[in-house]
């Protein structure tokens, strides 16, 4: 891998991030997605790789570039991400910080383009998608990271929702944010994180993303030691 770093407080660490949004079919034309550039993974992959992890980074279709250094996994849907995260594993730590689709349209995707009829609106009806980040934080074994960190993009209570949401996808960590259009987060260069961990919640103060990434991959090499 092109400008790998071998040197660093990660350095022998395999670490799986995800990053971006997925996209899931409707037709051969359309797609349902969250909103996601890819920025904050792409940071957390770029901060992980400069303290000398080896990273595996899984990503929808973001519109950042992957960083260098890091072995690319491109995937469209949660489904296909699912599989590429478990073809990297084991790993010691895995980001989950992909924006991923909760549910697709349920069945086989159209290979025909739906036809607009004037007046006759399609009906969509969904199944759900895999959730990655509790499948590893829930696998058995050789296969479940030392250390398995969630994200949370949350409005009005952002700790007890995040707090919540740790505890049922038996992750060790989530980085929560608050998405409040007030904020102004969502969609910009900068963010403000709570690190919820075993121990409580820990308020950062509102930074860019890629110093939110160099904080955050400091810790993972505190944790992984
Ligand atoms: N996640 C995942 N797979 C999914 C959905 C979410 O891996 N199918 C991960 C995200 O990458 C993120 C974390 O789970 O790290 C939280 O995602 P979020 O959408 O906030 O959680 P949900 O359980 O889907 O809850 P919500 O109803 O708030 O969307
Ligand atoms: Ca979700």
């Amino acid at each position: 891998i092109e400008g790998r770093l071998t040197a660093g407080p990660l350095a022998g660490k395999r670490v799986i991030v995800t990053s971006g949004p997925t996209h899931e079919p409707i037709d051969p034309v359309r797609y349902i997605a969250n909103r996601s550039s890819g920025a904050q993974g792409t940071a957390i992959a770029r901060a992980l790789a400069a303290r000398g992890a080896e990273v595996v980074f899984v990503t929808g279709p973001a519109d950042v570039a992957p960083p260098e250094g890091v072995e690319v996994v491109k995937v469209e849907t949660a489904s296909e991400m699912l599989r590429g995260v478990q073809a990297a594993l084991p790993a010691d730590a895995a980001v989950m910080a992909a924006a991923v689709a909760d549910w697709r349209v349920k069945g086989p995707t159209a290979t025909s383009k739906i036809k607009k009829v004037a007046g006759a609106m399609p009906v969509l009806e969904f199944e759900e998608n895999p959730d990655i980040l509790a499948t590893v934080s829930q696998s058995g074994g050789a296969d479940r990271p030392g250390l398995v960190v969630g994200f949370a993009a949350e409005t009005d209570d952002v700790v007890s929702h995040a707090t919540a949401k740790r505890a049922r996808k038996g992750c060790d960590w989530i980085v929560a944010n608050d998405v409040s259009p007030e904020t102004g987060i969502m969609g910009g260069t900068e963010n403000a994180v709570v690190l919820i961990t075993g121990d409580g919640a820990e308020e950062w103060p509102r930074m860019g993303k890629q110093a939110v990434a160099d904080r955050l991959a400091d810790r993972i090499a505190a944790e992984l030691g």
